[in-house]
């Protein structure tokens, strides 16, 4: 357990010291458990169902950004059967996991209340495991490419189809402003590094599975995939070695703040670059497109997002139940959508008028959404990304070769199927 951990599950104890002091006798407080989210959005929201919902108080207990910290943190509480998690908002990657483990409540009854089939099929699905459904999408992601709109336009520049044109994109503008980093993109020890690593794979046309169903990652398209970005990084100057630090939250400061011309990042970063409030140097003056890919067309994306959950230790199902009905509902999820630059998981919206005047992209980038790729799937997936995570950054660090690093994996991820199965 990384010691941030303890820290925070510390902090999370001291907090219920008070929540049990707070409550008044009609009133029952559930706990709505998160990861911060930069634009803070769901903060609107809450106050909204606490004026619908005058007997039912939320307390918000934000956990760090760091998808891996909030994984193990809840692992911990979760394992301690940890009565004070009732929402828990689950990343598309633990569902297997958390059900699996008997944590998560069944909501194959309660989700009749809501309009399914308005739902994004990828989403439910990976909230779905061995035909039960465990939670409901809230909102969804995929990996995306920003760029500075104003220096490709000034350049001529359409956007970039493939890495290589990227990279002489890069090339030609760094020559006039060197002072500028060329891609961003999230290299820490951590989630988001895999999320980067899958684009970079599919787009080279590799994946961890063959034609076969089996793991294999150590192949010539992954090597190719994992080498461009090493060279990018240590060879190429077209990305800062700065990044191997770099979360989604670094990397959106650097961009936003006019550093960098390219940033692979997730949906959430429009809002925040196109709005003054946030600080931005480059309002009006941010594109978004595709990933690129090896080949022209050969774009792929990471899938991502949360989904709403009750625990199943929870004493109070009942309310944590309207709260997750409430945020699901259409005016909701519009406003979170509007507010906080998500995704939403409802078809329907895609088409409203207020959303895509607020988010114009969204109508050109919908066959990119609904293409997102799923990382592995597999209660195991949390030891397989924290194999991946160690050995890709180690070659990324340059400690050892790309074919080590692939080869290392493949080794540890079969050892771990042939103990647990998969
Ligand atoms: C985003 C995605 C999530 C992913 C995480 C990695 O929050 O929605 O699926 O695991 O980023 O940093």
């Amino acid at each position: 357990m990384k010691p941030l951990v303890g820290f925070f599950i510390i902090l999370i104890s001291f907090s219920f010291l008070f929540i049990g002091c707070t409550e008044d006798d009609n009133v029952i407080t559930i706990t709505f458990n998160v990861g911060r989210d930069p634009t803070a959005a769901h903060h609107t929201l809450i106050r909204h169902f606490e004026e619908q919902y005058p007997h039912i108080r939320v307390q918000v207990v934000e956990s760090p950004q760091d998808a891996s910290l909030q994984h193990d943190l809840y692992v911990t509480r979760f394992a301690g059967k940890d009565r004070s998690i009732d929402v828990i908002g689950l990343d598309v990657i633990w569902i297997a996991e958390f059900a699996r483990a008997g944590w998560l409540r069944p909501l194959n009854d309660l989700a009749e209340e809501l309009p399914m089939e308005d739902f994004l099929p990828g989403p439910i699905e990976a909230c779905t495991y061995r035909d039960t459904l465990y939670a409901i999408p809230w909102f969804t992601d995929a990996g995306l490419l920003y760029y500075r709109s104003d220096l490709l336009t000034d350049y001529g520049f359409e956007e970039p189809d493939t890495w290589d044109d990227l990279e002489n994109i890069v090339t030609t503008i760094r020559n006039d402003h060197p002072h500028l980093s060329g891609l961003l993109i999230q290299g820490e020890q951590y989630e988001g590094l895999i999320c980067n690593v899958m684009e970079f794979i599919w787009s080279h046309g590799g994946d961890v599975w063959d034609e076969t169903g089996e793991w294999r990652l150590a192949t010539p398209a992954a090597e190719e995939a994992l080498q461009r970005l090493i060279d990018y990084i240590r060879n190429y100057d077209i990305t800062p070695r700065g990044v191997l630090t770099y979360q989604e939250e670094e990397s959106r400061h650097v961009f936003q703040d006019g550093r960098a011309i390219f940033l692979r990042n997730w949906p959430y970063v429009w809002e925040l670059a196109n709005n003054p409030a946030s600080g931005s140097n480059v309002v009006g003056n941010v594109g978004i497109a595709p990933l690129p890919g090896k080949e022209p067309g050969l774009h792929a994306a990471t899938l991502g997002g949360w989904n709403l959950g009750i625990s199943a230790y929870s004493e109070h199902p009942e309310e944590s139940w309207k709260l997750i009905r409430f945020f699901m509902e259409h005016e909701q999820m519009k406003r979170f959508s509007i507010e906080g630059g998500r995704l939403p998981t409802r078809i329907s919206l895609y088409s409203d008028p207020e959303i895509l005047e607020h988010s114009p992209y969204f109508e050109d980038l919908y066959e990119v959404f609904i293409n997102a790729r799923p990382r592995p799937v597999t209660p195991h997936y949390s030891q397989i990304s924290d194999i991946m995570q160690v050995n890709i950054h180690r070659a990324l660090l340059g400690r050892i070769t790309v074919r080590e690093a692939l080869e290392r994996i493949d080794a540890e991820v079969q050892a771990l199927f042939e103990r647990y199965g998969r």
